[in-house]
């Protein structure tokens, strides 16, 4: 997987692999940005409504770690007039290389940082918001599916959302939303992401600047112990849902006596934490971490340890690069075709009515782009409430693909656009290729697709649950 990593994202980003530390506001500090950074991702410093001393200070302490090439997020509609224009000026005049936005949209804003010569990173959580951000100059969006920790944009999961936002822009999109594990990275770069956008699995490395507490219910948890709410809103526009672990607070079970009296739980170097606050817990807090916002993505059931933050990642690419499903018969047939002494010419295909190279490289971008439509429909479809965002079938999809696209990778390119379609079309078409290949492992991987497929995808599709209430 990572020898195939995209590389859009690696040369606009300057990392080694397509993961990307999510700008977690109070978690993502320089300790757990230069740790992402040394492991070969890219970080964003979480810096919204921070004063600029703070920006300062923490963009410096990542660059006396040697690291040049990292981001700073701030949310235009979650900050001061005032103290967002501070915010812009100590960016541009530290230089920092990228910056992440986030919530309403800010054009000018954009532009002002595009104009710099910075890489803006925009997140969004619809079609139109990614068409919007590339107009104004965004280098990068970030599809963020409902499943997401900290604040969700957007209502539509992941697996429907990212295959729409590619479609929209040309630029590069990296995917968000309950994303913890290597199959994740595996199955977001099939539905055409060029890498991932990880928070809450991130949120549990050692370096991260939460509160042990908040670490500690997150290996606790399962996907369906997360729930979208506003009820945690001071700081940010009316009706903004988060995404947290559930608990007295977030079922609304707790509240203050009168509706406006503000209920301190907490304290920050002096600074009060009020009841249904944004803050979530953090190593410089006191007080009821449990009343706070305790933000997790659907992608925690998956969390087990608090982990340096390489671990997290060295165990994701592994994972991600585990031989996928018919890759090793594809890349020997491909090897073996694109051979000079290939025995195909000379038994000459045309008599035995085998394919020649040219025309088998014709059917394996059909094929993919066949197999890439079927996904898209059947991740679609397994979408479920309060539940990582993509199914088993999705996964090993995916896996197939990754596995074939690694031997024919430029085949994957051209068959991005195939609309929508079905299991049967996909049979058929096996059906038709496979006695006329001439490679034998080819023949034998592409049978047990067509398996496989006959067996999980020709089944009538579950109807889909209405993912989360708008
Ligand atoms: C603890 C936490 C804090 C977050 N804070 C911010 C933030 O300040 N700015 C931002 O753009 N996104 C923030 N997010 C959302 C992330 O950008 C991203 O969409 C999300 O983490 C992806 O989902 P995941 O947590 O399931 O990986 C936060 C997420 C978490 C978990």
């Amino acid at each position: 997987m990572t020898d195939r990593a995209p590389s859009r994202i690696l040369s606009l980003l300057g990392c080694r692999h397509p993961l990307v530390l999510a700008g977690m506001g109070g978690v993502a500090r320089s300790e757990l940005v230069a740790a992402v950074s040394e492991a070969g991702g890219f970080g964003f410093l979480g810096m919204v409504r921070e004063p600029p001393a703070l920006i300062r200070r923490e963009v410096e302490a990542v660059r006396r770690r040697g690291i040049e090439r990292f981001g700073v997020n701030i949310i235009p509609a979650a900050t001061d007039r005032l103290l967002l224009e501070q915010q812009v000026d100590t960016i541009l005049e530290l230089e920092v290389p990228a910056v992440a936005l986030f919530w309403d949209f800010d054009a000018a804003l954009v532009r002002r940082l595009t104009d710099a010569g910075i890489c803006v990173v925009y997140q969004v959580g619809s079609a139109a918001e990614a068409a919007a951000a590339r107009d104004a100059g965004a280098a990068i969006v970030i599809a963020q599916g409902c499943e997401a920790g900290g604040h969700v944009r957007g209502t539509i999961p992941l697996a429907r959302l990212l295959p729409d936002v590619v479609a929209a822009v040309d630029i590069p999109v990296l995917a968000a939303g309950g994303l913890a594990r290597g199959d994740d990275l595996v199955t977001a770069t099939a539905l055409g992401a060029e890498g991932v956008v990880l928070g809450t699995a991130l949120m549990a490395a050692e370096e991260s600047f939460a509160h042990q507490y908040h670490k500690q219910r997150l290996l606790l948890a399962a996907a369906s112990d997360t729930l979208l709410t506003d009820t945690f809103h001071i700081n940010w526009p009316i009706g903004a849902r988060v995404r947290v672990l559930s608990s007295a607070v977030a079922a609304g079970e707790r509240g203050p006596d009168a509706p406006d009296r503000r209920v301190v739980i907490g304290e920050e170097d002096g600074r009060p934490i009020y009841l249904f606050s944004t803050d979530s817990p953090l190593r410089s807090m006191t007080g009821d971490f449990e009343s706070m916002a305790l933000y997790a993505g659907t992608g925690v059931g998956s969390i087990s340890a608090i982990r340096p933050a390489a671990d997290i990642i060295g165990a994701l690419l592994a994972e991600a690069d585990t031989a996928p499903i018919g890759a090793a018969a594809a890349r020997d047939a491909a090897n073996e075709l694109a051979s000079p002494v290939c025995y195909i010419g000379e038994m000459s295909g045309a008599y035995v009515g085998q394919l020649e190279a040219g025309e088998i490289a014709e059917e394996m971008t059909k094929l993919l782009g066949e197999l890439q439509a079927l996904l898209r429909n059947v991740a679609g479809h397994e979408v479920a409430r309060n539940a990582p965002p993509f199914g088993p079938r999705s996964k090993a999809l995916a896996r197939w693909l990754a596995g074939l696209a690694s031997a024919w990778p430029q085949s994957v390119a051209a068959s991005q656009h195939i609309e929508a379609v079905g299991a049967g079309i996909l049979q058929d078409h096996l059906g038709r290729l496979i006695p006329r290949l001439p490679d034998n492992d080819l023949r034998t991987g592409l049978s047990e697709l067509r398996a496989w497929i006959n067996d999980t995808c020709d089944q009538p599709q579950p109807q889909a649950p209405t993912p989360e209430p708008a």
